[in-house]
This record gives structure tokens, sequence and C-alpha cells, in this order.
């Protein structure tokens, strides 16, 4: 009999197996594809990292090296090289929880998990049929992407992130559907490398979720990255020509637009994924999004079984499943942890990157909040003068009464670990004047905080 049963090895169902087995419980973690780590480590935040990263070298040595004075002739990108690369850092960092899974006594059985009852889960694998007894389970399975009935991937042409992780030849041109956080992370990415990127977003911003002035600014230096947006277009369909596809689109006005390329990328969104799992058996139907709904102990509605990650509500973000699994753990083990939603930071790995944590000002306006808004550009950083990053801003949103930090929104160099300043502050409850009053490090990035925490204390900044 075990404690605890995990369905799911990504981050969420990892992390809680390792936190279970910390609290001294008897843990089981099922996976139904050959290696853990879910979609996190296999297809989605440390492949697309690894692209990104290396399309950057590329993109630097091709574009912003002759200015730093240094000359390189005949750079070429070695795609074969790059694709070979991200399955080795895939491959080394998916044993990497094979081997905490080992340290910490938890048994790892690989096939597909399902219900027979609340304290019975069956594995299915070519080896046959077993079954677990346990005390609580903890539904991790995650999320696969989304499309509509106008954009089928057949995964040839048509693709989902999963295949664009996985070319084997750098687009002529690529068409992206969805102008949010995958669209523009893997269209950064071949850009870079040369493709000729189009994004067709059925709104009229992108990052529509994020605080309005990134959306709007991040547009302005992609575009000079390359990138072309079409806004406010709506995809009627997408065909595969054999060696290309064509995206029939309607613009606002009602035009058709019709748009060639050698691939399309479908990023509209991901599922919830619980096929298989046999949640019938307990009466659990997913809601309308198809996530299982869950308490605020993220129980399901059979209290010995809980729910994590993508597969429940919320933001899809790794660390968030993350700090699901330790709560749950938690819980389970008697204690009782807490999780501050919104203090969970938004990252955007394109360059410079977006990072986000707290409220934007549209939903500050919108609850009535009054604020004071601080705006820093970093081209007035002599850091970012001397790296040549030069674009973007940081925004800190402070509340006109307290001056407590409700939202700090940035595009900068680095922007994806500066953001942790913020929230450690916002978590403190810290105040804009707390901030600015902190010596920050000359010349670093994070001066550009302490300089938009003092634009929100009063047109206090010092360097504009
Ligand atoms: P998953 O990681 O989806 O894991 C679920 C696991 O459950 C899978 O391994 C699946 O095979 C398994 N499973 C499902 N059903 C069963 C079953 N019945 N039996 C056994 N096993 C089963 N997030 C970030 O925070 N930062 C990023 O930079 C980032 N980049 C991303 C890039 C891309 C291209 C994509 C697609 C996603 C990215 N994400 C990123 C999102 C992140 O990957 C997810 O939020 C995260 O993986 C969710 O973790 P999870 O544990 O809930 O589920
Ligand atoms: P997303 O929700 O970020 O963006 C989808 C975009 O598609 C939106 O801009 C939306 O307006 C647009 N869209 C929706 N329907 C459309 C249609 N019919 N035609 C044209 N555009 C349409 O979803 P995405 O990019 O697929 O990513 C899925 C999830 O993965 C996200 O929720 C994100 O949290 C996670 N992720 C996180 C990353 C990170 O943290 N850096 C990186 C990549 C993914």
């Amino acid at each position: 009999m075990y404690d605890v049963v995990i369905i799911g090895s990504g981050p969420g169902g990892y992390v809680a197996a390792i936190r279970c087995a910390q609290l001294g419980l008897k843990t089981a973690i099922i996976e139904k594809y050959n290696t853990l780590g879910g979609t996190c480590l296999n297809v989605g935040c440390i492949p697309s990292k690894a692209l990104l990263d290396s399309s950057e070298h590329f993109y630097n040595a091709t574009h912003h090296f002759a200015e730093h004075g240094i000359e390189v002739n005949g750079v070429k990108a070695n795609f074969t090289q790059m694709i070979q690369r991200k399955n080795e850092v895939v491959s080394q960092t998916c044993s990497g929880v094979k081997y905490l899974m080992d340290k910490n006594k938890i048994e790892v059985f690989q096939g597909i998990g399902s219900f027979v009852n609340s304290t019975t889960v069956s594995v299915t694998s070519s080896e046959g049929v077993k079954e677990l007894q346990t005390k609580h389970v903890i539904i991790a399975t995650g999320s696969k992407p989304n499309f509509f009935p106008s954009m089928v991937p057949d995964k040839k042409r048509i693709i989902t992130s999963t295949e664009a992780l996985s070319l084997s030849e750098i687009p002529k041109k690529l068409i992206v559907i969805g102008g949010g956080v995958i669209g523009l992370e893997l269209g950064s990415v071949y850009a870079r490398l040369g493709s000729e990127v189009e994004v067709i977003e059925n709104s009229s911003t992108l990052l529509g979720m994020m605080d309005a002035s990134i959306g709007k600014e991040l547009a302005k230096i992609l575009k000079k990255e390359g990138l072309k947006f079409h806004f406010d277009h709506q995809v009627q369909g997408v065909v595969n020509t054999g060696d290309k596809t064509t995206v029939t689109a309607t613009d606002k006005k009602g035009n058709t637009v019709t748009l060639e390329s050698d691939y399309c990328l479908v990023a509209v969104g991901r599922k919830a994924f619980t096929d298989g799992l046999g949640l019938d058996k307990l009466g659990i139907t997913p809601n309308n999004r198809g996530q299982i709904e869950v308490n605020d102990r993220l129980q399901t509605i059979v209290p010995n079984v809980y729910a994590i990650g993508d597969v429940i509500k919320g933001m899809m973000l790794a660390h968030k499943a993350e700090e699901e699994g330790v709560f749950v753990a938690e819980c389970i083990a008697g204690q009782k942890p807490h999780i501050n939603y919104n203090l969970i930071p938004g990252v955007i790995y394109t360059w410079p990157e977006v990072a986000s944590v707290g409220k934007t000002e549209e939903e500050l306006k919108a609850a009535g909040i009054e604020v004071n808004v601080g705006n820093f550009p970093i081209k007035a950083l002599g850091r970012a003068r001397a790296s040549m990053d030069t674009s973007g801003f940081i925004k800190v949103i402070s509340d006109k009464t307290t001056d407590e930090v409700l939202g700090v929104h940035m595009i900068s160099a680095r922007a994806a670990d500066l953001i942790m300043e913020a929230a450690v502050a916002m978590e403190y409850r810290a105040s804009a004047e707390d901030i600015a009053r902190i010596c920050h490090p000359h010349p670093t990035y994070s001066e550009a905080l302490k300089e938009a925490a003092l634009g929100a204390t009063g047109n206090r900044a010092l360097h504009v």
C-alpha cells in the first residue's frame, strides 16, 4: 500500500513526488512515456530555451558582433547540431529527474495510469497491467496543444510546438497562428535563424493577458527582428499542399488573405489532458475547459484524490505546477501550506525578455484602485548602453494611498531573472519607496527597477 500515487511526471508530478518522499510518505509515480519530466522537460520549457539560446548566439554573431568589434566571417547555422544539442540537454535533464526519483526512493512505473477506484490505480504498459493500492492520488497529467477545426495539425507541415522543436530544416517561411507565448518564443527562434516569420493573431494585440504596455512595445521590437504580424485576422483554413502550407484568413474588413509557407505552427493555447484516466470511475467530470475542478486544498470531489498543474485552473506554467506539487504533498502530510497565486511571475523568453508579476494597470483600474506608475526606459541605463541591449522598459505600479507595489512589468535584457527582485519585494509587501531606497549595484539592469520605483514615488527617477 502506497501513501501517495502520482499520475504524470511533469514538473507538477515529479516535484510532488520528491516532497512526498521528503515527508516520509511511501510514493510511486506513473508516467506513460519512456522519459520523465513531462511537457516542460521533453517538449516545452527546456528544449524551447535551448533553441532560443542557440538561435540568440547565431543572431548576435550575424547582427551584433561587428558593432562590438568582433569580425567573424562565414557564420553558418548548423541546424542539425542545434537540434542535437537541444536533444542532449533534454536527455540530461530528464535523466536528472530519474536520478532524483531513485535518490528519494520513489518507485517509477512506466505505463498509462488509470483509476480502478479512488484507492486503486492501474498501470497499463507493454508488460501488462499492474494495480497499485494507495491512500492518496495526485493527478498531474498536464496539457496538450489546443487547436480549432480550421487549423488541425497534421504534424508534418501543419505543426504544434512539439514538432517545431524538432524540425529537420530551417523553414524559409513559417506562419505562426497565435501571437501568444509559444508563437513569440518559437517565432523568435526561427526568425533569428533566417526564416521569414508571419504571425496571425485573432485579437488586436500581442499578449492580451499582460499589461497593455507590454504587447505594444514587444510588437515594435520583434518587428525590428523581422517578424511580421497580422492582427485581427480570423483563420478560415490551413491546408498542407505537399511541400507547403496555405493559410486563408479574413482581416478586420472581411477581406480574404492567403499566406503560403513551408510550415504552419498552430499555437493557440493548450488544453488540460485527462484522456484515459478513467475519471468517470470516480464520478469526476472535467469542466467545459477540460480541467479537473479542485477546492482550495486542490482536492477533487473525491477527498483523497488531488489534482495539480496544467490539468487544473490557473496559469499553465511549470513553476505554478511545482508550487502546487509541494502544496499538495504538504497537505497530505498534515501541514498547512500556502500559495500566493497573485505573485506567480510570468516570463516570456524573447529577446529582450518579458516578465511580469502582480496586477496589470488595467486590472487595477477595473478594480477601482488608484495607482501611481513609474516607467523607466532601459536605454537610459549605462549598463544597457555598454552591452548594446537598450530596448524596453520597467514599469512599477503602486497603490496611490499606501505606496505598496501592486504590479511590476518589464521588457528588458535579463528580465527573467530581474523579476524576482520585484516578486520578493511584493511578497514582503514592500512599498515603491522601499525598493527605491535599496542600494542597487552599478552598472546593472537592476538599477532600472530602482529608477522605476523612484518614478512611482513621485517623479523622482534620477536618470531620465
Ligand atoms: P506536464 O508537464 O504536461 O506533465 C504531464 C505528464 O503526465 C506528461 O509527462 C504525460 O505524459 C503524463 N501523463 C498524462 N496522462 C497520463 C496517464 N494517464 N498516465 C501516465 N502518465 C500520464 N512553462 C514555464 O513555466 N516556463 C517556460 O519557459 C515554458 N515553456 C514552454 C514551452 C513550450 C513549447 C510549452 C509547450 C510549454 C511551456 N511551458 C513553460 C509550460 C509548461 O511546460 C507546463 O506548464 C508544465 O509542463 C505543466 O506541468 P504539469 O506537471 O502540470 O504537466
Ligand atoms: P497563449 O494562450 O499564450 O497564446 C495563444 C494566442 O493565440 C493568444 O494570443 C490568442 O489570442 C491567440 N489565438 C487564439 N485563438 C486564435 C485563433 N483562432 N486565431 C489566431 N489566434 C488565436 O498559448 P500558447 O502560446 O499556445 O501557449 C500555451 C501555454 O503554454 C501558455 O498558457 C503558456 O503559459 C505556456 N507556455 C509558457 C511559456 C513561458 O512561460 N515562457 C512558454 C511557452 C508556453
